[in-house]
């Protein structure tokens, strides 16, 4: 970075006396005076411009050679501060096309118009430059005095300058900084807000299934029971059926004998006979499978009010979670287990299992054709405990995630998935002020962690 001060002067003029003059004018020989290097020192402090620093001169003796040096001194980011420029150079540009030339390069190049007389007024040359801001005129003969006031103002001016752009560039850096911070601050109230979004949603769609479950609970149990009963009365008609069709067989040849068969094969009795305790088994399936969606709903949206809290170890949780999966497990996915020791937490047990149950198995319906791993990490930070389940299962398309925690989304064909295990596990890990979150890329797997705090303060 070029110095704050700079007292570089290009001088551009065909007229060799003028630059020995202004080597005599702008860099006397400099006696050096302790005392009034101190004196400058306490006045201005360290980082001052010292009064008498010299001036620093490169001579051109033309429009071009000075454009040359110009270009050189950027290049190598050491810029003047002001130019000398003659208005009158009969060999090449002149004055006024020099200074063109120049602030093509350096635009902010302060310079000084050295003129006896010109082929341009001034008001002239001040609307053919178009910068009045940065032209001063100097009249030929000049005076010394002159010279050196010109040549202090303008360096002075452009150490001021210099200064007031690094403050600029400082002050843009710190809006910068306080930019990224407040957008940092608007992403998080986005994620809280659509957190809330979320957990607006699902309390009340959780109101919604409470309310459902609640219509559907009462024919869902007379249908099952009915179905008990049918089964029992079925199996007693058989009884009876077969105790007719044994006297059938004692009847004397001739006697409606003819017209029983008959009507049997007609009706296919003997297929109705094997069929009945078929489809009542299947309705009975059907049936129980409504009565455990009901009872997740109601799970779901926290109607059931045998809550029992109390402290227990999440891993012996797990390991028996595991065990009653196991059969599940078997075919698909080996498992990992890094755990390390966990202290008892607060929480309702069997809930928690069913968390830890429904991880589990998705994570081993996500794995394709190849026997795929299942790890279970866990560990504790501060007055919490987490969980990890990982798979390389399938993964989850981007789209689909933002939809695994409502209930009823499911992926799985119709009578594999019921889509209600995250979103039931969501509502308990809620229920536990704890925190469920996913990662997951299609084609490397799926990581759900749990979060839950040791203790339930407010329970
Ligand atoms: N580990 C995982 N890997 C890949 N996809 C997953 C994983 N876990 C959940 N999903 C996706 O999230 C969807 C919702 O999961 P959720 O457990 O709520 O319902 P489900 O497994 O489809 O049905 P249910 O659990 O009720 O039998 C799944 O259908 C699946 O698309
Ligand atoms: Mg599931």
């Amino acid at each position: 970075m070029p110095s704050l001060h700079n007292r570089r002067i290009l001088l551009i003029d065909d007229t060799p006396s003028i630059h020995e003059d202004f080597r005599k004018i702008l860099m006397p020989p400099v006696e050096q005076n302790p005392a009034l290097d101190e004196l400058e020192s306490t006045l201005f402090g360290a980082t001052a411009a010292p009064l008498a620093q010299p001036f620093e001169l490169d001579s051109a003796y033309g429009g071009q050679e000075g454009l040359q040096q110009l270009c050189s001194a950027m290049q190598h980011d050491r810029p003047y501060a002001l130019a000398f420029v003659d208005m009158r150079m009969p060999q090449g540009w002149d004055g006024a096309q020099t200074i063109e030339e120049l602030w093509k390069v350096d635009p902010d190049l302060q310079v000084v118009v050295c003129t006896a007389y010109s082929d341009y007024s001034w008001e002239e040359l001040l609307s053919r430059l178009k910068a009045h801001d940065r032209l001063l005129i100097l009249k030929k003969p000049f005076d010394n005095i002159e010279v050196q006031q010109m040549a202090n103002t303008l360096a002075t001016k452009w150490d001021m300058a210099r200064r007031a752009n690094l403050k600029t560039i400082h002050l843009e850096q710190l809006v910068e900084q306080r930019n990224q911070a407040l957008q940092l601050e608007i992403d998080e109230r986005k994620q809280l807000q659509s957190q809330l979004i979320q957990s607006e949603k699902l309390a009340s769609l959780g109101q919604m299934a409470a309310g459902v479950a609640h219509e559907i609970n009462n024919p869902v149990g007379f249908v099952s029971s009915n179905l008990g009963t049918l089964d029992g009365y079925f199996k007693q008609l058989q009884r009876m059926l077969d105790a007719y069709q044994q006297a059938q067989e004692a009847l004397p040849p001739g006697a409606c004998i003819e017209q029983l068969n008959a009507l049997r094969k007609d009706l296919d009795l003997d297929f109705l006979k094997e069929d009945i305790p078929i489809l009542i088994r299947e309705s009975k399936d059907g049936i129980a499978r409504v009565t455990q969606i009901v009872k997740d709903l109601k799970n779901f949206s926290r109607v059931d009010n045998d809550e029992n809290w109390q402290w227990a170890n999440l891993q012996h949780g797990i390991d028996s979670t595991l065990n009653i999966v196991a059969s599940e497990l078997k075919h698909k996915a080996d498992v990992i287990k890094h755990y390390q020791p966990l202290p008892d937490i607060e929480c309702l047990a069997s809930q928690i299992n069913q968390v830890v149950m429904n991880l589990v198995i998705n994570a081993a319906q996500a794995m394709g054709s190849e026997r795929g791993t299942i790890t279970l990490s866990n560990g504790v930070e501060g007055d919490q405990v987490w969980l990890e389940v990982a798979d390389n299962g399938c993964g989850i398309a981007p789209h689909s995630l933002q939809k695994i925690f409502d209930p009823f989304f499911t992926t799985k064909p119709v009578g594999e998935g019921t889509g209600l295990g995250l979103s039931l596990s969501y509502g308990i890990v809620k229920k536990h002020h704890g925190e469920i979150s996913v990662r997951s890329e299609v084609g490397t797997g799926t990581t759900f962690r749990v979060v839950l705090p040791i203790r339930q303060t407010a329970a």
